[in-house]
């Protein structure tokens, strides 16, 4: 980057003055680049650069973001996720590239069996929903709690083309779905922080993110878990499959909810980090 007055180095600076790395700074400001000029981290060394005036307003942003520590993807209002652009604000969860894995394996199950039916519970900004219904030919229903959560997951399937197979609709969990609507699949990206968790949060995460998306009332962070899988059964089709993503230290818990309830062919998928990210079950 190399507007006549402003370089990149700077704007590292800028986020260096306010105790932030040079390479977390060096990351932020490329995404930053790529979400507001659509020029990749690969454009920028071929030498691409972006308009002048919109590093002006990148430093502007970038201000904003160090002096308060909100999440640079709500200043923008977008992020990336799955190598697309999602709408994003504060009453959404920012998407992480953990989730990824979820989808993944959500994707694989589906286009394995030819399955047509998916539920996503805690659809937030919809990412899981928009890109299980991308990546198959399946239905996807997102539910959410968050009346606010839901208009973003909304115009996402928009932005995407996605509005005849990617639906949302309001529901305290199952509360909102009929019984005789059925699916193959559910998947959950649930709250499973327990409250004591929160002093040990980010400022980003902590102050910016929904509480309602982030935090659980039990002390193990398995709420969800607890309530989705025994409600589950009256809502799979024979045959059906449940995934979840999981947090540090959930996976031996929420399979015992799963054999509890007489799930079978229980998988736990560790992500990159090692850690046991995401479990799948099937109904007997
Ligand atoms: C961890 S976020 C996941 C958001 C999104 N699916 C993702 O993976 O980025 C959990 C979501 O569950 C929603 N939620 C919380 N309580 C809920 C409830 N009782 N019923 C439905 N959704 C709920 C929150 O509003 C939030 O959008």
């Amino acid at each position: 980057m190399n507007s006549k007055n402003l370089q990149k180095r700077d704007l590292i600076q800028i986020y260096r003055n306010n105790g932030f790395s040079t390479e977390e700074a060096s990351a932020e400001i490329d995404f930053a680049i790529e979400l507001m000029c659509g020029i990749s981290p690969k454009d920028l060394i071929m030498g691409i650069m972006p308009d002048p005036k919109d590093i002006e307003k990148l430093k502007k942003l970038i201000e904003i973001r160090t002096s308060t520590r909100q999440p640079i993807a709500q200043l923008l209002g977008h992020t990336f996720f799955m190598g697309q652009k999602f709408e994003v604000n504060e009453n959404t969860l920012i998407p992480r590239p953990e989730t990824e894995l979820l989808v993944a394996k959500s994707v694989e199950v589906i286009k394995q069996h030819n399955l047509k039916q998916v539920l996503d519970i805690g659809t937030g900004c919809g990412c899981i929903a928009c890109m299980i219904a991308k990546k198959t030919d399946a239905q996807v229903l997102g539910v959410d709690i968050s009346n606010e959560s839901l208009k973003i997951s909304l115009n996402n399937a928009m932005h995407l083309d996605l509005m005849n197979r990617a639906l949302f609709r309001k529901s305290d969990i199952f509360s909102k779905i009929r019984p005789e609507e059925k699916f193959d699949v559910i998947v959950s990206n649930p709250p499973y922080i327990p409250p004591f968790e929160r002093e040990n949060l980010q400022i980003e995460v902590k102050l910016y993110e929904p509480a309602t998306a982030l935090f659980t009332t039990d002390s193990l962070g398995i709420e969800f878990y607890k309530k989705i899988i025994p409600i589950s059964k009256d809502y799979l089709n024979k045959g059906g499959f449940v995934l979840f993503e999981l947090g540090i230290n959930q996976a031996c818990h929420v399979r015992k909810i799963f054999e509890e309830n007489h799930f079978k062919d229980i998988e736990i998928f560790k992500d990159v980090t090692g850690i046991e990210r995401v479990i799948k079950a099937q109904l007997d």
